[in-house]
């Protein structure tokens, strides 16, 4: 995204706060960023935070003679791939709706001929009234992208959407738009993801489960959705949170996730990467079993095997990839699963080395049936957006 220009017009509110957030994530990704701040936004952020995070000089005035002379406002609406407005008040979405240009960021978005894209944050009252709706419509057929508001608690004491989308999600959706079509080439497509632990109960209060953190298979869902794709996260119990855009399904058991599966089916590719329980204590009992009682025996039962069944189905995804940890042969032991599954890759993890459970990095290969592809070490998200655009590609 190197060179790539944004304008960001910060609104008035509290999550203006975030503003600063995304700032920072584009820089980040070094995308040029050209702050307006309105006057109510400097009521909750200072021009001296904006112009330091973005690296750039602060617009604030339509009708300051100095930042006229240097760059007339004609000339600020026109100077970036992009321009992108969070917080978006209800102010500024019923100005840009109806064509108003009473300050430099109404005029800007009026002067403006290029990509708008807003992320509204106000109370749910107010993004439920009427008006908002109204001038939502018209902007949304105006061509402009629409991120958020999300839904929860606000800074008003009340509950509902209205709530600034997450920086992340923000900065993602602007990833997506600077990058056009050839960014999203899963557009149109539906992928399925399992991801994290599955946790079998013995009674009550306790729990058969593993180690697995769920962050690969979370990057994954989240590489997919940045390429367009339409994700649905199917996860056992992890501290993650759902990645942007990605619907996530919560499970707890094998047999949950695989139903949850099934729900999620039709799916043009399944990317199986959960860590699931392959047994589950028998009957789980109904009370929780007494210290004094004598010491249990387990009698474990085997659970569904939820990739050979994805694999089986009759509206198999065309594409079934499986991930097989292994600590020693590992590409044979991938060969093997893969005609035992009946998928079409294995994306065999070598966890010899300490740490690469619940760790930061991953060393794959893909096998599949016409071969191995090695790749060398990686961070986790590295590995996701690398099988993310090799998924493309085959689904291409
Ligand atoms: N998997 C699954 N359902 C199961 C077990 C495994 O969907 N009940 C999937 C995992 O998500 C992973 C792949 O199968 O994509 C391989 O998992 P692994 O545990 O390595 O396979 P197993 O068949 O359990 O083989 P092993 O004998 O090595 O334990």
């Amino acid at each position: 995204m190197s060179g790539k220009r944004i304008l960001l017009i910060v609104g008035g509110g509290i999550a203006a706060y975030k503003a600063l957030e995304l700032a920072r994530l584009l820089r980040k990704a070094d995308v040029a960023v050209r702050p307006i701040l309105t006057r109510a936004g400097a009521e909750f952020v200072t021009p001296l935070s904006l112009a330091a995070l973005c690296e750039d000089k602060v617009h604030g005035e339509l009708f300051s003679l100095t930042d006229e002379a240097e760059m007339g406002h004609i000339e600020l609406s026109r100077s970036a791939d992009l321009v992108v407005v969070a917080p978006a008040t209800a102010d500024l979405m019923a100005k840009a709706a109806n064509g108003l240009a009473d300050d430099l960021a109404s005029t800007t978005l009026l002067a403006t001929d290029k990509p708008v894209l807003m992320a509204p944050a106000m109370n749910v009252r107010m993004w439920g009234h009427a008006a908002t709706r109204r001038n939502l419509a018209t902007l949304q057929a105006d061509g402009v992208t629409i991120v958020g508001p999300d839904e929860g608690p606000m800074a008003c004491g009340e509950y509902g959407p209205g709530r600034l989308a997450e920086p992340a999600a923000i900065f993602q959706a602007i990833m997506a738009a600077l990058a056009g079509p050839a960014g999203r080439p899963l557009a149109g497509r539906r992928a399925l993801v399992t991801a994290g632990p599955t946790v079998e109960p013995l009674d009550p209060v306790r729990v058969l489960t593993n180690r697995s953190s769920g962050r690969q298979g979370y990057a994954i869902a989240e590489a997919l959705a940045a390429l367009g794709c339409e994700v649905t996260l199917v996860s056992g119990p992890t501290a993650l949170p759902a990645p942007a855009g990605v619907v996530r399904v919560d499970v707890e058991t094998a047999r949950e996730m695989l139903a949850a599966c099934q729900a999620a089916l039709p799916a043009d590719v399944a990317v199986c990467v959960a860590a699931v329980a392959d047994w589950r204590p028998e009957a789980a009992g109904a009370a929780k079993a007494r210290k004094a009682d004598a010491a249990p025996v387990l009698k474990l039962v085997e659970n569904p095997d939820i990739l050979a069944t994805l694999s089986r189905a009759q509206a198999r995804p065309k594409l079934v990839v499986g991930f097989a940890a292994e600590t020693h042969d590992v590409e044979a032991h991938a060969q093997a699963k893969l005609a035992r599954k009946g998928c079409d890759w294995i994306v065999a993890n070598d966890v010899s080395a300490p740490g690469v459970m619940g760790g930061e990095t991953n060393t794959v290969a893909i096998v599949g049936r016409g071969g191995i592809e090695r790749w060398e070490r990686a961070s986790k998200t590295d590995v996701a957006r690398r099988l993310a655009a090799r998924i493309a590609e085959a689904l291409a």
